[in-house]
């Protein structure tokens, strides 16, 4: 060694924020007669190994099109128009049909479908085909090798070892959602992406297929995004949870304070909709209306006709996202978020929920004149 290296050259050559899966301002329309539908409208998310992220929102907020984007498994109508995918530094939007085959789906990332017997082919045996998936990446793994590990599979998740010659249509829903993990698992993916992988079923199910997944992820070291609609699920089983409304992640944070001390008043809908993760005794609201199906977006924030705290500024300028210092990554976008104490506290009165009507930009923008004077 003849030259004193500097901090900077002893540094190594990549970069600090490398992360595994990063999403960067991802946009996916889907093409209608009506026109372009944002079903994602501008995601940033990243993703390490081991961690699992939630994804959680109402039906028609984006969760599936998100993951389906990263899969690229979209519909035909469907479009990543902008924006970023990469994994491990390799960027998914331009790999080509043949490559995601073969580098990316099953090896590198899984899906486990909202419905798991459309996951299956109905004509094969369940263990055939996960003999398939392995034997098509792994070529020089024997057949009965690449059987021992099916069974070996269907066994970690609670299914007897014989069950792999069955045929799905033999399964029940909650076995055939196992089998579909053990798929999901059997060539040690790097990513799982669990679409409300337990909504089917039922709680015990639930819980017991939650719990099977939590240890495979441990003892697999893979990474996942579970989407749900359940924020109870999210509270027991992330590290990070992404809260998204209208094809955008309208609050991000660790899972305790998205759950503890959430600032955007949709979280907060959210999580009166499921009482059990909240510290008191109430009746369950839900918010009312639906998500909106984002065609020609206007100015303001997409959550304002369901809000009971929307004021004028929230109907006329889009939020940017904001960042609070009381949790780790805390960013939020919505024009109130730094009230969150008030927000809080008025989110808890059943009244707040029920006093929202839902109605037209103008009527609301009358309303909120009218109780001004
Ligand atoms: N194939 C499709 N064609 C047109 N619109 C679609 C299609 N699939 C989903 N959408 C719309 O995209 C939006 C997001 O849907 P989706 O990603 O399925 O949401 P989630 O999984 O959160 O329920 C919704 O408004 C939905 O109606
Ligand atoms: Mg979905």
């Amino acid at each position: 060694m003849t030259t004193e290296h500097t901090t900077e050259t002893d540094a190594p050559p990549t970069e600090r924020d490398d992360h595994m899966l990063e999403v960067d301002d991802l946009r996916t329309f889907y093409h209608t007669e009506a026109g372009d539908l944002h079903a994602v409208d501008g995601v940033s998310l990243t993703l390490d190994r081991q961690e699992t992220l939630g994804l959680v929102g109402e039906s028609g907020c984006g969760k599936t099109t998100m993951a389906k984007s990263i899969m690229r498994l979209l519909p035909r109508n469907g479009e990543v128009v902008s924006g970023s995918i990469r994994l491990n530094g390799v960027e998914v939007t331009e790999l080509s049909e043949k490559q995601l085959r073969e580098e990316i789906r099953w090896t590198e990332i899984s899906m486990i479908p909202q419905t798991a017997m459309n996951g299956f082919d109905p004509v094969k045996t369940v263990g055939r085909q996960i003999v398939d998936v392995i034997r098509r990446h792994e070529t020089e793994t024997p057949k009965a090798e690449a059987w021992e590990r099916a069974k070996e599979l269907f066994e970690n998740l609670g299914l007897e070892g014989s069950r792999v010659h069955d045929y799905p249509h033999q399964f029940s829903g909650g076995m055939a959602q196992r089998a579909m993990i053990a798929m999901a698992l059997a060539l040690s993916p790097s990513i799982i992406l669990a679409d409300e992988p337990t909504t089917a079923l039922d709680v015990m199910i639930q819980d017991r297929i939650l719990r099977q997944i939590k240890d495979l992820q441990r003892e697999f070291d893979t990474a996942m995004i579970m989407i749900t609609h359940d924020m109870s699920v999210v509270s027991e089983n992330c590290d990070y949870i992404a809260v998204m409304y209208g094809g955008r992640v309208v609050e991000f944070a660790d899972a305790e304070t998205v759950i503890k001390n959430p600032r955007h008043p949709y979280t907060l809908g959210m999580r009166n909709a499921f009482p059990d993760i909240s510290e008191d005794d109430q009746d369950l609201v839900s918010i009312p209306g639906s998500p909106p199906e984002v065609i020609d977006p206007e100015e303001g924030c997409r959550f304002a006709p369901r809000c009971p705290f929307a004021e004028e500024e929230c109907w006329e300028v889009t939020p940017e996202p904001e960042q609070f210092p009381d949790g780790d990554q805390h960013v939020v976008e919505c024009h109130r978020a730094d009230e969150a104490e008030y927000l809080r506290a008025e989110a808890e009165k059943k009244e707040t929920w029920l006093s929202v009507q839902e109605g037209s930009r103008e009527q609301r923008l009358e309303e909120l004149e009218v109780n001004d004077d």
